[in-house]
């Protein structure tokens, strides 16, 4: 029966798995490198925004059963399991395993008998088995007879961390069947819904739903293109492809951002082939890329149909976060259209209730203060606030009754009879580029 868990990396992941884990009445220590985030902690305060997750920390670290510290190696002597949290992000098409690195040097300097190690950062396939494992047995224990090891991939969407973590099913893959029963005796404690197999299977997996995902939005980006040249609503076409039993497209938009998507696909390209000359995730992730530099362009044909041109209009962006209602800006398509704008010389005025960001152009706090004098409303994020903006009062204030809708927040007709031009992605009966 596991009683003291270790958690390094105390970030999206890390943090709600620790306290959730706290919660339930194991004692958790979360390492991180982070001074700030463990003073943080140890002071109850949160600095991830997620549902519930504020109440539960304040919870468990009142009642002891959280703390955090940046001295791992003495956290992993002590405890009986042991999960990684860490980040693995790619630049340049290169996986920097740095961060993994280092948080399994200190594994292994805390590694003792029976210590289960449960990696949750997204890894590439076989890490596990061809690099940690051996890493690991350099300390002279060998893995399903003096320690345990196991992939357990975190499939937790930004919003809704701590409900999925208790509910959606988890998929763990132990390098050894002794190694996949421990790590079921560990995640049960949180989530009945376990799914069991080996550690590849499981890294491989992780990144079939991301990629799946990717590819899915990239061919509904791909036909929202071809919609806007044969003069068609690509929503109203993908809304009744779907009404077939077997068909789920799913929604273009302005990019696809974010902590995931934008980069576990590529570490599935590392074990993947050319087919017939082209990479299909490489193309997937080239469309999806390619959408936030589309939205500008769709912007200069909404000014050019007014007879204002770019470096006399000021555009008016909602929504800086990579999706509605959380405050997530990680690879947020936002970024690349706000730097293409001001690249143009446009007079760019953000808001976003939910983030401070602005990527360098100037932040609006109030939905009113954005829309003053612009010419173009364009929508980026779909937070759910924007779907009520009443129409009549903004169109008041615009100096130009225009709506670019990266999202499908507005419903085209119903703004058109309120004296809105509306363009949106994949919205052909408006646009031809
Ligand atoms: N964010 C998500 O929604 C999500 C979902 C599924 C999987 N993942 C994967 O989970 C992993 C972590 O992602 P995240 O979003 O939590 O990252 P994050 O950047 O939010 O947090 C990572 C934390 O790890 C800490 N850290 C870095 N190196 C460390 C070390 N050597 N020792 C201790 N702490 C260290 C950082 O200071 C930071 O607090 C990544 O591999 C990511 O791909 C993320």
């Amino acid at each position: 029966m596991y009683e003291k868990v270790s958690v390094i990396g105390l970030g999206h992941v890390g943090l709600p798995a620790a306290v959730l884990f706290a919660s339930k009445g194991l004692q958790v220590t979360g390492i991180d490198i982070d001074e700030h985030k463990v003073r943080a902690v140890n002071m109850s305060k949160c600095y991830i925004k997620e549902p519930r997750l504020d109440d539960l920390l304040r919870e468990v670290v009142s009642n002891g059963l959280l703390t955090a510290t940046t001295n791992g190696i003495d956290a992993v002597k002590l405890c009986d399991a042991v999960i990684i949290a860490v980040p693995t992000p790619i630049r340049n098409n290169i996986i920097d395993l740095s961060y993994l690195k280092s948080a399994l040097e200190v594994v292994k300097q805390g590694l003792h008998k029976d210590l289960l190690i449960v990696i949750e950062s997204t890894i590439p396939p076989k890490l596990t088995v061809d690099f940690i494992k051996p890493f690991l047995e350099e300390s002279g224990l060998s893995v399903e007879k003096d320690f345990f090891l196991a992939h357990v991939p975190e499939r937790i969407a930004p919003g809704r961390a701590i409900e999925e973590l208790l509910h959606i099913p988890r998929v763990i893959g132990g390098v050894g069947p002794k190694s996949t029963r421990k790590a079921v005796e560990l995640y049960s404690r949180v989530n009945p819904n376990l799914l069991l197999t080996d550690a590849t299977t499981a890294e491989f997996i992780k990144l079939v739903e991301n990629s799946f995902r990717d590819l899915n939005i990239a061919f509904a980006n791909f036909l929202a293109l071809v919609a806007e040249k044969i003069g068609i609503d690509v929503y109203e076409a993908i809304k009744l492809a779907n009404t077939h039993p077997r068909v789920n497209i799913h929604k273009p938009g302005a990019g696809v951002g974010g902590p995931c998507l934008t980069k576990d696909p590529y570490m599935l390209t590392k074990v993947s082939e050319n087919i017939f000359g082209v990479n299909l995730i490489f193309l997937a992730r080239k469309i999806n890329d390619y959408m936030p530099y589309h939205v500008v362009k769709i912007v200069d044909k909404a000014l050019d149909d007014v007879g204002v041109s770019m470096r006399d209009a000021k555009i008016a962006i909602l929504g800086v976060s990579y999706k509605g209602n959380v405050s997530d800006t990680r690879n947020s398509p936002a970024k690349v259209i706000v730097k293409e704008l001001l690249r143009r010389n446009v007079s760019v005025v953000v808001y976003d209730p939910y983030t401070s960001e602005s990527f360098g152009a100037e932040r609006a706090r109030s939905l009113k203060e954005a829309l003053k004098g612009a010419d173009v409303m364009l929508i980026v994020t779909d937070h759910s606030e924007f779907k009520n903006i009443d129409l009549n009062t903004i169109g008041n204030i615009m100096r130009h009754r225009i709506i670019v809708d990266g999202r499908r927040v507005f419903e085209p007709f119903d703004v058109t009879k309120k004296g809105f031009k509306y363009y949106g992605i994949g919205f052909g009966k408006a646009i031809k580029i």
